[in-house]
C-alpha cells in the first residue's frame, strides 16, 4: 500500500483488484505509487489464490500518467533502482492474466502499460495518449517496440510522434483495446470476465500466457533498458523542464 493508500489492493474470488486511487490528481503516479503497484503485482504472482489481476483508476479516470511535479522536482535517475523501472520490469515478467479497465483518460504510462495487459476493456468515455514528444520526452515501457507490434507501424508513428488523444473507437479498431463498452456497463463486464478466467485451470492459463508472451519478453526488456537511458537524460533537459512547468503553471497567469 502506498503511503496515503493511493494504490488500493483487494482480493476476492481469485481476482486481485489494483486501484490507482489519487483522483484529485487524476491518479497521476508518484514514486511511492509505482513502488506500491510493483509490490502488489509481485505479490499477486506469488499468491496461489490470486489467479487474475485487474487494473483500474478511481474517479472516472484511469491515470494521467507520471506526476509532472515529480518529473520536475525528483526525476527518476537510476534505471536499476527507481520504482517506475521496477514496475515496468514487473509488468513484463508478470505471469498471470492482467486485465485493464479503462474509464476516462489513460495518458503516458496509462496508455503504455496497456501493452503489457492481456485484456483491455475501455468505456466509451475513455481516451488514450502517448504525449511523450510533446513533453520533450521519449517513449517508455517498451512502447517503442510493442506499440508498433500491437497497432502497426503507421499508427505507432502517428501516435508516438503526434501525441494527440485517441478515442476509444480508434483504439479498439487499432487493437490497443479489446472491447469498448458503455460507461455504465464497463465495471460489471470486466469483473465478470476476470472472475470467469479465474475459474479456468490455472496452470493451463499460465502456460498459455507464457507461450504468447515469452517470445517478446527479451525484446521488451531490452527496449525498457534502451528507453530508460534516454528518458532519464531527457527528464533533466531544458526543453522537458519547460514543458513540465508549462503544464504545472497553466491557468495560473
Ligand atoms: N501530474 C501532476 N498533476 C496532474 C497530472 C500529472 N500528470 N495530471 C493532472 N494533474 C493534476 C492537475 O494539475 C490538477 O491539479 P490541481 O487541481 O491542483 O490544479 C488535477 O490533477 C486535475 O487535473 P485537470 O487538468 O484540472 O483535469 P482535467 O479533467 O481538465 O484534465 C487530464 C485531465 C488528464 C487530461 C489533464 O490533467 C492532463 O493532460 N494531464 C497531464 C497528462 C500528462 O501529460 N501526463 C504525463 C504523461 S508522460
Amino acid at each position: 500500500m502506498s503511503e496515503a493508500g493511493e494504490i488500493r489492493v483487494d482480493d476476492s474470488a481469485g481476482v486481485r483488484r489494483i486501484v490507482f486511487a489519487r483522483p484529485e490528481k487524476k491518479n497521476a503516479f508518484t514514486s511511492a505509487m509505482y513502488a506500491a503497484f510493483a509490490e502488489a503485482l509481485a505479490g499477486a504472482d506469488e499468491a496461489a489464490d490470486v489467479r487474475v489481476v485487474t487494473l483500474e483508476g478511481a474517479g472516472n479516470c484511469f491515470t494521467a500518467g507520471n506526476d509532472l511535479m515529480d518529473f520536475a522536482s525528483q526525476p527518476p535517475r537510476d534505471p536499476a533502482s527507481a520504482p517506475v523501472f521496477k514496475l515496468l520490469h514487473g509488468l513484463v515478467a508478470f505471469s498471470k492474466p492482467l486485465i485493464a479497465i479503462v474509464d476516462g483518460p489513460a495518458i503516458g504510462i496509462g496508455s503504455t502499460m496497456l501493452l503489457h495487459c492481456d485484456f483491455v476493456y475501455a468505456s466509451d468515455k475513455s481516451r488514450f495518449a502517448f504525449p511523450f514528444v510533446n513533453l520533450a520526452l521519449v517513449p517508455e515501457a517498451a512502447s517503442s517496440v510493442l506499440l508498433s507490434e500491437r497497432v502497426g507501424p503507421a499508427r505507432a508513428y502517428e501516435w508516438l510522434l503526434g501525441g494527440d488523444p485517441i478515442d476509444p473507437t480508434e483504439a479498439e479498431r487499432a487493437g490497443l483495446v479489446t472491447k469498448v463498452l458503455p460507461q455504465a456497463e464497463l465495471a460489471a463486464f470486466a469483473r465478470a470476465k476476470a472472475e470467469l478466467i479465474a475459474t479456468k485451470p490455472p496452470e493451463a492459463v499460465r502456460l498459455t500466457k507464457k507461450l504468447i508472451r515469452d517470445p517478446k519478453r527479451e525484446a521488451a526488456t531490452a527496449a525498457i533498458h534502451r528507453e530508460a537511458a534516454v528518458f532519464t537524460e531527457r527528464l533533466t533537459s531544458d526543453e522537458a523542464k519547460a514543458q513540465f512547468m508549462a503544464f504545472l503553471s497553466r491557468g495560473k497567469k
